[in-house]
Parts: C-alpha cells; structure tokens; sequence
C-alpha cells in the first residue's frame, strides 16, 4: 500500500507520518517512511539544490522535483511496494502540481504530466491532505498579518497552493481524505488511522 501525505508548509505532515508508521509498525505492517524531495542519496543533493541552492527558474525546478521523484520512485518506492511493504511518503506529485503550478508560471497540467512520466504513471492508494486554514499557517510563519509587499506575495502564493490542494482532492474523492491540521495533533493522527483502516483490511 502506497500512502502520501500532502499539505502545506508548517500542516504537521512529519509528526503525523511519525505516528502513522508506528501504528501500522505496532499492527505487524513493515513500513518504508520517506519523503520527497530526498528520499534518495540522489535525491538530498537535489534538494540542496533547489531548497538551499541560488534561485532556479521554474521549468527547472519543476524538472529537479521530477528527477527526484523518478529516481525516489525506481529505487525505494516501487521495490518496496513490491516486497509487499506499506509506505508512508511525506509529499508527491500532488506538490509538484500544487506548488510548482501555483507560481502561475507553468501549467499544472503540464507539470502532472512530468510527474507521471516520471514516475511511469504510479499513484498513490491514499492521499492525506492536511489542509492548514491560512490563519493557522499565518501563526506557524510566525505570528504577523502580511506587513510588506513581499509577506503579502507569500500568503497569497500559499493560499493558491492550498487551493490547489483542495481542487485536486475534490477532483479525485476516492484517493482524497481531506483532514483539518488546525485540530489536536492527536485527533488529526485518530482521523489518518481511520481512514487508512477500512484499506489494510480491504
Ligand atoms: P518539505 O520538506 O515537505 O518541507 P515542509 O516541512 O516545510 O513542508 O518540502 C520542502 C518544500 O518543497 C516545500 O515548500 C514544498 C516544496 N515542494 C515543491 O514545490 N514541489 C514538489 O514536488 C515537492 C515534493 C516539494
């Protein structure tokens, strides 16, 4: 079972993939807890690269984040799906198509379509969305309403990407469990279990 967990910054992707990987662990399941992008040894310098690196234009990033995922893909995810492994993976294509396609640069189309070659068209069984309101990110940033032009530039960038996360969950409700991340980090783990539930038995 392929399981990702999608958001935006500060939605508590990583506690919650912690706490997933134990409960399934503690139901006798061998997970494979990774992440993108650097889930690979190729893919940490990726990472640098684009996180910590000088600016990157658009179409190379949204090229970097694909590399990755290709190479994360080919060598951890699909041998262990085929071993008979859960993973747990913090962010996948929906983030390229979320994040890459809310710059307003590239087509999120395009950018989805990068992702499933990529990756040969592999899609997750469940995808988490933990959905931050904008007040809740505004407060996990750092606490202050958007004072300079360049504040102002970065809530909206990230209320589109939370749009484009939600749009993508409406558009495909079967893969989709949205869940509030502005609840108790324990009543957001209780609500991931139950929906993972019913497909560990299915
Ligand atoms: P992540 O390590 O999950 O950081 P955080 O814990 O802050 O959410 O992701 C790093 C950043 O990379 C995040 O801002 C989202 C971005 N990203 C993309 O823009 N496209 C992608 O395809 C992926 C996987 C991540």
């Amino acid at each position: 079972m392929f399981l990702t967990l999608e958001g935006g910054d500060a939605a508590g992707k990583t506690t919650q993939a912690v706490a997933l990987e134990h409960w399934l662990t503690e139901r006798g399941r061998t997970v494979v807890r990774t992440r993108e992008p650097g889930g690979t040894e190729l893919g940490a310098q990726i990472r640098a690269l684009v996180l910590h690196g000088d600016h990157v234009t658009p179409r190379a990033e949204a090229l970097l984040y694909a590399a990755d995922r290709a190479h994360h893909v080919a060598t951890v995810v699909r041998p262990a799906l085929e071993r008979g492994d859960v993973v747990v993976q913090d962010r996948y294509l929906d983030s390229s198509v979320a994040y890459q396609g809310a710059g307003r640069v590239l087509d999120a189309d395009e950018v989805r379509g990068l992702s499933t070659w990529a990756t040969e068209g592999l899609l997750p069984d469940l995808t988490i969305l933990l959905d931050v309101h904008p007040a809740v990110a505004r407060a996990r940033r750092g606490g202050r309403a958007a004072e300079d032009r360049l504040e102002a530039e970065e809530d909206d960038f990230h209320e589109r990407v939370r749009a484009a996360f939600l749009a993508l969950a409406a558009a495909a409700p079967d893969r989709f469990v949205v869940v509030d991340a502005g609840l108790d980090p324990d009543e957001v783990a209780a609500r991931i279990r139950a929906a993972v539930e019913p497909r560990l038995s299915a």
